[in-house]
């Protein structure tokens, strides 16, 4: 399954990059697109066109992507900086009209004449709302031409219904799935990656996986930041539709999905996965799922707003930043498991944790605790396993064993948005996302989407800089599990 060599682009190819002034470019896909040109893994002859509404000339925009260079802090050597500018070009036009895309059209045909076996890329870095505009654009105008890589950018519309429409634009357009690389960049974090191969090898812990093993499976996500000046989306998305409806479910299908020797059928079998969650019975949704939004406090020792007082949040706003969540899986492996899901932004502390606590088959006592083994994904890193041993003497009294690695990545690493440009340049599609999981994925959200919408549904506030709020901790210790945080 590993390429011994460092992957490499072969095949000439131009990326349209469409919200090429957004914030998304300027932090993660400039940087990602330099590293991999100084690394020598871009061929020869390649085009980055940034195309948006902003009015920029090449030189211009060249200055841009300098800049969000620079402030990456990627220190690239000024010889290196100048030939990767010369590949960077800009087209302005709008997104809903056909004149900007027919002039890139030509353009694109232009800069590639000479080149052999080009292919042809775009990336869809705009708000979901313009996704089929630009569809729709790109195919009417020559801009779809030869082998077609379109990328897009989670989340893939807000509910299923705009999901559909969106899908179905992809589909007119695109006449399938091949062309289409619908992008999650939780799927290009080598950590989360991991949390599928640490089972792949090592069939010890795979057999620890079993619903008469496990007592319950929590999968955790802190964040310190707020929104980060992204007012306009986030006010319609919402901590459930932007990190749970994607990162969280993933997450959860890569622990659980049918094992695959081989690439084939990877997708199919994470999507499978997916598929078998389901909303536990509740007599009130408040039991399955419960929001929070957070209010002024500190973190880190700085003194933070709150999100209603965010630049562009509505006054009164019941957008949720924290969300508390029941789900559980017909696999069956894991029937019956319950998962616990959270994810909160402007908390104490950055942290990504999947714990599976196992079933205890004696009550341990004193200096006891349930074993568990724990996937830290980000913040302190590592794989915890936790045992008991027995102190000494005449008692059975015993004390933490832990077993430890901070599953340091080495070898062949790239930033998530470099490997998975890098993937798609290469046609491969495993760690894209299927038509099939977005889909499967907003008919799980919808509802509680639905839910969490009416005014009645309780929202929790809770101070920035919070441990998990006490409302959560109530909530989930009502079935007898407390938060590993
Ligand atoms: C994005 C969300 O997809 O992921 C953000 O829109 C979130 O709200 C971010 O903060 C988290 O990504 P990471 O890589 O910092 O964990």
């Amino acid at each position: 399954m590993n390429d011994a060599l460092p992957l490499a682009a072969e095949l000439p190819f131009s990326l349209v990059l469409f919200g090429a002034s957004g914030n998304l470019a300027k932090l993660k896909l400039y940087p990602a697109l330099a590293a991999l040109a100084t690394g020598s893994r871009l061929p020869e002859d390649f085009a980055i066109i940034g195309y948006a509404r902003t009015d920029m000339d090449d030189a211009s925009f060249r200055t841009l992507v300098r800049e969000s260079l620079e402030a990456s802090g990627m220190n690239m050597d000024p010889h290196a900086m100048e030939s990767f500018l010369s590949h960077v070009h800009y087209q302005q036009g709008d997104y809903d009209k056909r004149d900007g895309f027919d002039a890139l059209a030509k353009r694109l045909d232009e800069m590639e004449k000479d080149w052999k076996n080009p292919v042809r890329m775009a990336y869809l870095s705009i708000p979901p709302t313009a996704f089929v505009h630009v569809i729709e654009n790109m195919c009417m105008s020559g801009v779809r031409r030869g082998e077609f890589r379109c990328i897009v950018e989670k989340p893939v519309g807000h509910d299923l219904k705009s999901y559909e429409e969106i899908r179905s634009a992809l589909t007119r357009c695109f006449g399938g799935e091949k062309e289409v690389f619908l992008l999650d960049h939780y799927l290009g974090k080598e950590a989360v990656r991991n949390i599928y191969y640490l089972r792949y090898a090592n069939p010890v812990l795979e057999r620890l996986f079993k619903n008469t093993l496990i007592h319950h499976v929590e999968i955790a996500a802190s964040e310190t930041m707020g929104i980060e000046g992204r007012a306009g989306y986030f006010e319609a998305a919402g901590t459930l539709r932007d990190f749970i409806q994607n990162h969280i479910l993933l997450m959860a299908s890569l622990l659980t999905m049918e094992l695959r020797e081989k690439e084939e059928g990877f997708r199919e079998s994470r999507a499978a996965a997916l598929a078998e969650f389901y909303l536990p019975a509740a007599t009130s949704l408040n039991d399955v799922v419960l929001q929070g939004q957070y209010g002024p406090g500190m973190v880190n020792g700085e003194p933070e707003i709150g999100y209603t007082e965010e630049n562009g949040v509505a006054e009164g706003s019941r957008t949720n930043t924290f969300i508390a969540l029941k789900l559980r899986t017909r696999n069956p492996h894991f029937d019956g498991v319950p998962f616990y899901i959270r994810m909160g932004k402007r908390l104490k502390r950055r942290d990504t944790r999947i714990t599976i606590q196992f079933q205890e088959h004696f009550r341990v006592g004193a200096g006891g605790s349930p074993n568990r083994l724990e996937i830290i994904l980000q913040g302190e890193a590592g794989m915890k396993f936790h045992l008991q041993t027995k102190v000494g003497g005449t008692e059975p009294l015993f004390r933490p064993l832990l077993i430890e690695d901070p599953l340091t990545v080495t070898g062949d690493v790239l930033s998530e948005h470099g490997l998975l440009l890098l993937e798609a340049m290469r046609g491969k599609q495993q760690w894209f996302l299927s038509f099939e999981e977005v889909h499967t994925a907003w008919s799980l959200i919808d509802p509680l989407q639905a839910h969490l919408e009416k005014p009645e549904t309780p929202l929790i506030r809770y101070p920035a800089g919070s441990e998990v709020p006490h409302e959560a901790v109530e909530w989930i210790a009502k079935d007898g599990v407390h938060w590993y945080q």
